[in-house]
């Protein structure tokens, strides 16, 4: 059995119905091209990038991933670089904003430049207002995310209601990390999964090495939703290790969002380490091709075995 098409995978024109996140300071292009050329969405994220380095991470994924595999950038809407945008537009197949009011002259820019708009939000009237602003795809996300958290919704009750206002290709994000939980949302009626942690413990992420190790001995009730990493980003809730919370003593207001990076000199203990509650999903670091291989080959079984229950069942 392979994942059959869906209206996401149609849309953006590639294989698997998975996205990976475009994570700040984390994602690579190794790490997108990976992703992509297994046949998912791979992601750069253009936080903190210039427009020449946006376009030059894209060209690396692509190069490296080949020009059929399907790459896409994310902006953060508080650090939004015009000239990025516009760039990224002509050269990625899909341009997706987070945590700002969805807006359809970005849209209109994004789709001028010929590249597929999302959005990714935290509630159904955010859902609605990106549809209104002319999104091509929806990413809707769990209060059990990694990173910065839009909304207040555990993903499942929120997947229902944002399906039921549009009928939009639907990515489900927010503690997505085994195969198991993946098949769960595609039943709950996602058109794909968008995964986030699972990523950032692979061996093309750019993360230090202690931060890696504190994902590996986390699991799921080792995250916290908190507004403890503020600087230059206020009142922006994210998931991050209850550790690393505990750990720092400055005020919020003083400490970076910035994750640790290899390059990281700091004291990786108290820096923001972001986190879903997918952690407990991270056994080990992999490759990240490993990583979806084991995504797809687990929801896979789990589909089929739900397919002949509901023949023996007669539904
Ligand atoms: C380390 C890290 C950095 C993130 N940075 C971004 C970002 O720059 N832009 C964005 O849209 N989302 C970002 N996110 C959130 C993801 O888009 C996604 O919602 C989340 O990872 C899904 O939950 P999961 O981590 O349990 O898979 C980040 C998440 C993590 C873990």
């Amino acid at each position: 059995m392979t994942l059959p098409p869906t209206p996401f995978t149609r849309i953006v024109d590639c294989r698997l119905p998975l996205q990976q996140a475009g994570m700040g300071g984390v994602t690579t292009p190794a790490l997108a091209a990976a992703v992509a050329a297994e046949g998912g969405l791979g992601m750069v994220a253009a936080a903190g990038l210039t427009s020449d380095q946006v376009c030059a991470q894209v060209a690396a994924a692509l190069e490296l991933a080949g020009n059929d595999a399907r790459v896409g950038v994310n902006f953060l809407v508080p650090f939004l670089d015009d000239q990025a945008l516009e760039a990224a537009s002509q050269v990625a197949a899909l341009v997706e904003c987070f945590y700002g009011d969805p807006d359809a002259a970005i849209v209109e820019r994004v789709h001028g430049g010929g590249a597929l708009a999302a959005w990714q939000v935290g509630s159904r009237d955010e859902a609605r207002a990106a549809v209104d602003a002319g999104c091509d795809v929806i990413v809707a996300q769990g209060v059990e995310a990694g990173g910065h958290v839009r909304g207040t919704s555990p993903l499942l009750p929120l997947l229902e209601e944002v399906r039921g206002a549009t009928r939009v290709p639907l990515v489900a994000a927010g503690g997505v990390g085994t195969g198991a939980a993946m098949a769960e949302v595609l039943l709950a009626g996602a058109d794909a999964v968008r995964v986030g942690t699972r990523f950032v413990a692979t061996s093309e992420a750019d993360v230090h090495p202690a931060y890696r190790d504190a994902l590996l001995a986390s699991g799921a009730g080792d995250t916290v939703l908190a507004e403890a990493f503020s600087m230059g980003w206020p009142h922006a809730p994210h998931r991050v290790l209850r550790q690393c919370v505990d750990a720092s003593t400055l005020e919020p207001a003083m400490r970076s969002p910035l994750p640790p990076t290899r390059a990281f000199d700091g004291e990786v203990a108290s820096a923001a380490l972001y986190a879903g509650e997918s952690v407990g999903a991270v056994t080990g670091v992999l490759p990240a091709a490993a990583v979806v291989r084991e995504l797809i080959r687990d929801a896979e079984a789990v589909l089929q075995r739900a397919a002949v229950g509901r023949r023996e069942h007669g539904g």
